[in-house]
């Protein structure tokens, strides 16, 4: 009965456009991929400063691998608190302006673990229906009740919030989009936060280290806790939350993805403190990657493309699944990446191409891109 599920679930998979199969990539050289021997053009990473594949930040991370053990072997709360860890982690809450910070093993265990610790049965969540699926687990799993407001619709949540202010609502969502690639509506979600005064949870992932003075995001003034990850824009992988004093130790006794996980080494510790000195030093990279993502989205509009993104993230939209996943394939043909966002990812029959710009890109891989994508 298992297994003809299995088969039943994979088989409607593919009927309907949203089978997933991980392309394999042999290697990986700056903006390049090696994919079945050919040298493709990476127009689907998350890298955006391209600090991933540099050798700066590789013979710093090689450094530290060459210092500190290879792992941890611990939770945090048996024998992997390591010094450097709450180092870094006292930098990372310095840089980002907040009073305390603290790792995760990656972006997905934060979301889920930091929601499903601070909220229980009874309390009211209210949130940003295109956020991230963790948040979703996170939200689930805390037991808490939750209501979805219309994508950066600040006029929903305001409806929302005058609906619910008695319960005390916190309130989630993302500083730039991650498959929408637009910004939240600051100044309305600020304007909302001083006049309901309620607790916001704001996911920075795809914005820390590529946007903002110095890579410091756009919403520490709106966000009480803010979540970074280490695998985009900072080239490294696992994440951080930042947050008010107190709420460390909190998440310590109560927060189970982080209480009963082996934590990050060492050497990743030292090496995001690396990074920090880094990502304030890539204000050329910045400013390169907003006016390459700025053209890319000009060129494909010409081209007749609708196309949201207010930065990096460029979503194209196809609608129909099949085609935006044979489009993609088309594309890899001509020595193009660029993968499909499809349901539940985004919503059904909503399927769009999703570019990911970098620093590395140049006007004329943009061509390339425009181009081709025309031809396909
Ligand atoms: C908005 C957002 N939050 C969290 C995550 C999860 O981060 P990680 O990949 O480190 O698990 C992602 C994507 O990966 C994301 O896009």
């Amino acid at each position: 009965m298992f297994k003809k599920r299995i088969i039943n679930k994979l088989t409607a998979q593919k009927e309907t456009g949203l089978y997933r199969e991980p392309v394999e990539i042999e290697n990986k050289k700056g903006k390049f991929l090696l994919i079945e021997g050919r040298k493709v053009l990476n127009f689907a990473s998350n890298d955006y400063l391209g600090l991933g594949v540099s050798d700066e930040l590789k013979r710093k991370v090689s450094g530290n691998f060459l210092k500190y053990a290879t792992s941890s072997s611990s939770s945090r709360l048996v024998s992997g608190n390591y010094s450097v860890i709450n180092q870094a982690e006292k930098e990372y809450a310095r840089f980002f302006g907040y009073e305390d910070a603290l790792f995760f093993p990656s972006g997905y265990q934060a979301n889920m673990g930091i929601l499903s610790a601070l909220f229980e049965k009874g309390d009211l969540l209210i949130f940003d229906k295109h956020m991230h699926a963790s948040s979703v687990k996170g939200m689930l799993l805390s037991g808490a009740d939750f209501h979805g407001y219309k994508h950066n619709s600040m006029s929903h949540l305001c409806k929302w919030l005058e609906k619910t202010s008695k319960k005390k609502p916190a309130v989630l969502t993302e500083s730039l989009f991650s498959m929408d690639g637009d910004f939240l509506d600051l100044q309305g979600f600020n304007e909302l936060k001083n006049r309901f005064d309620f607790f916001s949870i704001v996911d920075e992932a795809h914005a820390f280290g590529a946007i903002g003075e110095n890579g410091k995001g756009i919403a520490r003034d709106v966000a009480d806790i803010g979540v970074g990850t280490f695998g985009k824009a900072l080239g490294l992988f696992g994440a951080f939350v930042l947050m008010p004093a107190g709420f460390k130790e909190y998440f310590f006794n109560f927060s189970s993805p982080l209480i009963y996980t082996t934590s990050l080494p060492e050497a990743h510790a030292a090496s995001a403190i690396d990074v920090l000195e880094i990502i304030s030093q890539c204000k050329k990279q910045r400013k390169h990657l907003s006016k390459i993502s700025s053209l890319t989205k000009e060129k494909l509009v010409y081209e007749g493309f609708c196309v949201k993104g207010d930065a990096h993230i460029l979503a194209v939209e196809i609608g129909d699944e099949s085609r935006a996943l044979e489009i993609s394939e088309r594309l890899l043909e001509e020595d193009i990446f660029v993968l499909p966002a499809r349901y539940p990812t985004v919503p059904l029959h909503k399927a769009i191409l999703r570019i990911g710009m970098t620093a590395l890109h140049t006007e004329e891989d943009v061509k390339k891109l425009v181009s081709t994508l025309k031809e396909v």
